[in-house]
């Protein structure tokens, strides 16, 4: 068979269904920049880059990050031509409410009008997530989501949301990965406030599913008639060996890493095995009857899944000194599975399999709850060097990355599974923290210089899937 023939013979023509979301996801304080500006009150990310700025990658701030607060129409604009039918941004607590609590900014809620019109006279569905990592500074000094009273000042928040956007939104967001904040803030010190404490980090994982659930039961309160959810960061863990010893060791770096969080959300309930190990370590939060109650009955209409890579677990094979504070790594270790595909640039193993087991579980587990892809991508440090001489980054690793990641979505999606929609990470690249903008995400490259924005390869051959309604691969 000649080489032409064989290619006929292998390509596969992937056919999504006609309503399915294609588009990109954003958040707040990574791309409006404005960040002194239009009344907005300061927020962890602020504060810390004030105190520590040296933890930033080029020392570069979020103060003007990608600019969305000005260009945000010709970014609307460029996600039209694009072909987008969806986009997921974040709203910015501390720009709707300066402190926290309080006062409304009436020129956030003018902004985020005009955001939220601009999408939808583009053709584009507004998703809108409530909470992507940043704490009004006021908040946090009040304890953060330690404090119950926290809590009650994000579900006010959640609420006026509803009551100012939910007439044109329908797809509502509680929180993004709410477990980033707990692993980054409380446990591995790469959010503010930079606290290593196992107990502590239970505390606000506590609080954030407490405070999803509640909000969840505001919105219903409402009686607006969308669809509410929480967006989680999953990562499949896989055990080095079929031994029991690995296999235990991997099952519980589930229940601490992905179930601690789906399983509320979606089910309304704790992994047994959890409470368990949390009472080990007296660690487990106080949980009143009523709190129980509202997590059991608030889940969530829709998941959001974050999907960037699995968790490769062995046994633990030195014990940690027993004097050491616990941390979840006493627990299992990790191991470099030989062959793996990795993204060097993000130290991220590229498994493209995982979204269709996490897919697969929550069809065969999860009552194959409504879900999308709500984040996938591939982060790419000096991108600059894939331009070509027409002025385009020649991004074929993205092409390549999305494609064979839709190949299993769609494999899900043969057998039965729920998955409405795909969002890469991200439409523009954007300020990522303490990464800053040292990993390029974006279908559309941002000159820092002038903030000018040129659509990259990928961003093409995305606006052509979306025409095709799938590709040929
Ligand atoms: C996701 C977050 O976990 O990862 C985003 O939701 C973040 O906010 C993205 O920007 C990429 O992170 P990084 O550190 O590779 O730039």
């Amino acid at each position: 068979m000649n080489q032409i023939e064989n290619k006929t013979t292998t390509i596969k023509k992937y056919d999504f269904p006609t309503d399915f979301w294609w588009g990109t996801a954003a958040s707040a304080t990574q791309t409006e920049g404005a960040a002194y500006e239009g009344g907005k009150g300061p927020n962890i990310w602020d504060h810390w880059y004030e105190v520590e700025p040296n933890r930033f990658f080029d020392g570069v701030s979020a103060s003007v990050a990608s600019d969305f607060y000005y260009q945000y129409k010709q970014d609307i604009a460029l996600m039209k031509e694009l072909g987008h039918n969806s986009f997921r941004l974040s709203i910015s607590w501390s720009r709707l409410f300066p402190t926290g609590e309080g006062t409304i900014n009436p020129e956030a809620v003018d902004f985020y009008n005009r955001v939220i019109d601009a999408l939808i006279e583009a053709g584009i569905e507004p998703f809108v997530n409530l909470y992507h990592f940043d704490m009004p500074l006021a908040l946090q000094e009040k304890g953060g989501w330690e404090s119950r009273e926290v809590v009650m000042h994000y579900v006010a928040y959640a609420k006026t949301c509803f009551e100012l956007f939910g007439d044109r939104v329908g797809k509502w967001f509680t929180h993004n990965e709410p477990i980033v904040p707990v692993e980054g803030g409380y446990l591995y010190d790469f959010h503010y406030p930079n606290v290593v404490d196992f107990k502590r980090a239970v505390q606000v994982a506590y609080h954030s599913i407490l405070s999803s659930a509640l909000a969840i039961e505001a919105y219903r309160d409402t009686r607006q008639t969308g669809k509410i959810g929480i967006i989680l960061n999953l990562t499949p863990s896989y055990p080095r060996s079929q031994n029991e010893a690995d296999r235990q060791a991997a099952y519980l770096a589930d229940i601490l890493f992905n179930r601690s969080f789906l399983d509320p959300s979606v089910l309304g309930t704790f992994p047994a095995e959890l409470i368990e190990l949390l009472k080990e370590q007296d660690a487990l939060p106080a949980m009143g009857e009523t709190d129980r109650k509202k997590i059991e009955t608030y889940t969530v209409d829709i998941l959001g899944i974050n999907y960037y890579q699995p968790r490769r677990i062995k046994v633990k094979e030195h014990l940690p000194n027993p004097k050491a504070p616990f941390m979840p790594e006493h627990l299992f270790d990790y191991y470099e599975m030989p062959g793996r595909k990795m993204n060097r640039h993000r130290g991220w193993e590229i498994y493209e399999k995982g979204v269709y087991d996490i897919l697969t579980n929550l069809r065969e587990n999860y009552g194959n709850i409504e879900c999308f892809i709500s984040e996938n991508g591939m982060g790419v440090e000096g991108e600059e060097r894939y331009r070509d001489t027409d002025g385009s980054i020649q991004d074929d690793y993205r092409i390549d990355f999305i494609a064979e990641h839709l190949k299993w979505v769609h494999h899900a999606l043969e057998e039965g599974s729920n998955v409405k929609g795909y969002h890469l990470w991200t439409f523009m690249d954007n300020w990522s923290w303490s990464n800053a903008y040292k990993n390029r995400y974006g279908f559309v490259g941002v000159d820092l210089t002038n903030q000018t924005r040129t659509v990259k390869k990928s961003g093409y051959w995305f606006k052509h899937l979306i025409e095709e309604n799938g590709f040929e691969g």
